[in-house]
């Protein structure tokens, strides 16, 4: 056998992991309903025309060549006055476009941590930090997330885990998986921590257009001079996750200058992002948003029924997301079980598949479990039976 790099046995993601185990139930005969991956496009939303065709002319003209490394231009201008209009002042050499969100937080954090140093992150959290971290041979620190305050970041844990190798400070507002967003006091005391630490607070805003009382300003607003770095794409609030699009744009703080620098120079080495996209980036930031507030009532709609079928589960309680399509409810488990069990024996039962919550970082016994709710509310809702009849078997044989 050949063998692998040590660093594979640290990196996981489960979102995509646990599709395996769907893939046998679905071979067995049973209907698999994927609600594991928070993507909108199978579950019937469009991504804009007006981005398509944007995509389209820049083929025909021949934009088929490498764009520069850092994006081209207009993409750059684009995402500038974006920040601008959100409340974090930017200009167009500070940003870079990148293939989706992703891109950046890899770029970022291999610009920011040695091997050995420790970067904070949320528990639960987007599991990708914490997959970017074991890759570069960094250390994923855990701030907890509250559920009992609306999954609110608790700032006196934030504080009491920094130490000299603390290199950046991860934020994800609004969040996947709790699907919660920040408070102003609470947003101004992380950039007091960044600021007065000098730590890079790497705010990550994708899902920013989809609270549902309209899009949150800039992470940064309130207090330019903590050192952020923002990063965002066109994969959920614009509905194109598979373009692979999207920016990250370095505060305007002259502490971040050499990290900016660090930043381009592992950007030359991969060229550019996608090329043509770039241009249904320009026209997604400059065109016309209505589809939002029509995605965002969809959410809104879904997030309900999500709140109120979960809550009337005996043994099963969820906090009610405030933004994007995730809920992440929890299970109060027979001792000795995990998560990961409920999850898979629900797979197996009924085919609802489902993320468990250690997949983002909370403890198998905990019981969280994380559901993107995407589907049509008659789905949502068929889905909803199958957990409450499943639950309520899983749980009686367990007691
Ligand atoms: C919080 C968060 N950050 C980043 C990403 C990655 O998004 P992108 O498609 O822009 O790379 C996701 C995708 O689900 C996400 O939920």
């Amino acid at each position: 056998m050949i063998p692998v790099a040590s660093r594979i046995r640290g990196f996981t993601y489960a979102i995509r992991n646990i599709v395996a185990e769907a893939k046998k139930v679905e071979a067995s005969g049973t209907r698999v309903r994927y609600l594991n991956i928070g993507d909108p496009i199978p579950f019937g939303f469009h991504t804009p025309a007006h981005m398509i065709e944007a995509v389209e002319r820049a083929l025909r003209d021949g934009h088929n060549g490498y764009a520069p490394s850092v994006g081209i231009l207009p993409a750059r201008e684009a995402v500038t006055a974006e920040c601008v209009n959100r409340g974090m002042p930017m200009t167009p050499d500070r940003v870079i476009i990148t293939s989706g969100t992703s891109e950046g937080i890899e770029l970022a954090l291999t610009a920011l941590a040695e091997s050995g140093d420790e970067v904070l992150v949320p528990t639960p959290t987007y599991p990708l930090y914490t997959a970017v971290l074991a890759k570069i041979g960094a250390r994923a620190v855990f701030y907890r997330t509250d559920p009992d305050r609306g999954w609110q970041p608790d700032l006196d844990h934030v504080r009491s885990l920094i130490t000299p190798r603390t290199r950046a400070l991860v934020v994800i507002d609004p969040n996947n998986p709790t699907g919660a967003s920040y408070p102003d006091p609470t947003r101004l005391a992380l950039l007091e921590i960044a600021d007065r630490h000098n730590i890079p607070l790497l705010a990550d805003e994708v899902y920013a257009d989809l609270a549902f009382d309209g899009p949150v300003p800039a992470f940064s607003r309130q207090h330019h001079d903590a050192p952020v770095i923002t990063f965002s794409s066109l994969s959920k609030a614009y509905l194109a996750p598979g373009w692979r699009s999207g920016w990250m744009a370095v505060g305007q703080n002259e502490r971040l200058d050499d990290v900016l620098a660090a930043i381009k120079k592992l950007a030359d080495g991969r060229l550019c992002s996608n090329g043509p996209m770039e241009h249904g980036l320009v026209a997604a930031l400059n065109g016309d948003r209505s589809h939002q507030a029509a995605f965002r009532a969809a959410l809104r709609e879904r997030a309900i029924l999500s709140h109120e079928r979960l809550n009337a589960i005996d043994g099963i309680t969820s906090v009610m997301p405030s933004a994007a399509f995730y809920a992440m409810p929890r299970v109060a488990l027979p001792p000795g079980t995990t998560d990961e069990d409920y999850v898979l024996a629900l797979l197996r039962a009924t085919g609802v598949l489902c993320v468990y919550g250690s997949g983002f970082g909370t403890d198998p016994a905990d019981g969280f479990f994380r559901i993107v709710f995407l589907a049509s509310p008659a789905e949502l809702s068929d889905v909803y039976d199958l957990i409450a009849e499943f639950t309520r078997d899983y749980l009686a044989r367990g007691r």
